[in-house]
């Protein structure tokens, strides 16, 4: 058996099956936006369905919020999103860290008095000191200019000051200002979870590698509350618990690493972070899930912010606190991502070529195609899909030989074939076929769902 992996070929099996396409493709497309086709929307469905199950409806301690994406603009003041408006940054091309001009230039030069210097000037003082990146050493730098990562929009017809919007840079702000509403409603005591998954919006001057870095993506977050003096407890239960999480979807551990952030790459508020990092193809690791340990910052700021109290009263030792957060953030679309890229495989079978994508039952977009052995067999094996199809995500197939049949099914990732041949008209059992070992075995056809149901859990 001979594997290959290339990030261009995976993603040009991605475009030529349906999982994803180049937004608004007929227009000759936008840069680096993507939509995703009838089995992209299905596979993300299934992974956002299986995180809110892990950890928010199986989780005794945790709930759920969907909250606005257009959030009074005060949110992002006390945040601090808004708080870099003025910044100059540049962008390492190479590695796409993101400095502040001023910043890189103080710390490889004894140039200090640079408040007030236009991007030009900025950039001329980069260039003629030859600054490298002090992440990969490369000077490929895009020009310097002041950056917000928000998108900024308007409310309402005027286009002032006054009516300016942003499009939510991350979903953790719509949980943090409703903690003090969910604990009223709930009536939960601490430790309290609050998740939630929902579209986010960055300005990337450098997104790219396919849908890895986009400007328009979807969080899954859970914002954790807990008492001071046990957050780093509840810390490493959630890096435990999201690693666990990635294994057990049946991504290779050689594939994968935990993270820790060192002192001085973590925020000034944070007393710990670390990144669950995949080795996707196109580099040597990326960022999949952030775990960290905000403690009371973010409440704080909101406090502050919106002078209304967010504090907790312990009804137990009736102490008034601030409470700690735990923040594990993940990416949906990068999860989709490592799933297909940990998933692809190129098999020499036969000496004959598979491609196949092995990705969890429990999340493959497909979970089983029902194929008559000839078309005459059509009629009966129809009778099985419209069953079928009232539980589970199903295809039916029925053009073609059998051994194409199922080469389509794997080059999509569909864990299950279902073959309809003529002694299942008289032994009312079917062949199922299964995708990653290609073993097959007999199976009555009234034992199918129960099958289907046992093989496709998480
Ligand atoms: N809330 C963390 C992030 O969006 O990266």
């Amino acid at each position: 058996m001979e594997k290959i992996k290339n990030f261009e070929e995976i993603v040009n099996h991605l475009k030529a099956t349906g999982y994803v396409y180049q937004g608004s493709e007929i227009y000759g497309g936008l840069q680096n936006s993507w939509d995703f086709g009838p089995l992209g929307v299905s596979l993300k469905n299934n992974i956002k369905q299986l995180w809110w199950n892990e950890f928010i409806k199986k989780q005794p301690n945790n709930v759920g919020i969907d909250s606005a994406i257009l959030m009074n603009p005060n949110v992002w003041k006390s945040s601090g999103h808004l708080g870099g408006f003025a910044d100059m940054m540049v962008d390492c091309k190479n590695c796409q860290s993101r400095f502040r001009a001023d910043k890189l230039i103080e710390e490889n030069t004894s140039i200090t008095q640079l408040d007030g210097k236009s991007s030009e000037e900025l950039d001329e003082i980069i260039k003629t000191n030859n600054i490298k990146c002090p992440k990969c050493n490369s000077n490929n730098f895009t020009n310097a200019r002041a950056f917000n990562l928000m998108f900024k929009t308007f409310i309402g017809t005027l286009e002032d000051s006054k009516s300016s919007v942003y499009l939510r840079p991350e979903t953790a702000q719509g949980i943090f200002v409703n903690f003090a509403n969910i604990l009223r409603t709930t009536r939960k005591k601490l430790p309290l979870g609050i998740g939630q998954i929902g579209k986010s919006f960055r300005n990337e001057i450098t997104p790219g590698n396919f849908i890895f870095r986009v400007r328009e993506f979807e969080q899954m977050e859970l914002e954790f509350f807990t008492h001071p003096g046990e957050d780093m407890k509840w810390y490493q239960y959630w890096v435990d618990y999201c690693y666990n999480f990635v294994l057990k979807l049946g991504i290779k551990k050689e594939n994968l690493r935990i993270r820790q952030h060192s002192e001085d790459e973590l925020s000034f508020y944070s007393k710990g972070t670390s990144d669950i990092e995949y080795a996707y193809p196109f580099t040597s690791w990326g960022e999949l899930w952030g775990i960290a340990n905000r403690t009371d910052y973010d409440l704080k700021q909101h406090q502050d912010g919106s002078k209304k109290s967010l504090e907790y009263l312990d009804p137990y030792t009736n102490e008034k606190f601030i409470p700690y957060c735990i923040e594990p953030s993940v990416g949906v679309e990068r999860m989709f991502l490592m799933i297909l890229c940990d998933g692809y495989e190129k098999e020499m079978v036969n000496d004959e070529e598979r491609i196949v994508l092995k990705i969890h039952p429990s999340i493959a977009p497909i979970k089983a195609a029902i194929l008559p052995l000839t078309k005459k067999l059509s009629d009966e094996s129809l009778k099985i899909y419209h069953d079928l199809m009232q539980e589970f995500d199903v295809e039916f197939d029925e053009s073609g030989a059998i051994g194409k049949r199922y080469r389509r099914q794997d080059m999509i990732g569909t864990p299950y074939c279902i073959t309809f041949d003529f002694d299942s008209l008289q032994d009312g059992a079917v062949t199922v076929r299964e995708r990653d070992t290609m073993q097959q075995i007999r199976i009555p056809i009234s034992e199918l769902k129960e099958y289907l149901k046992t093989k496709t859990k998480f």
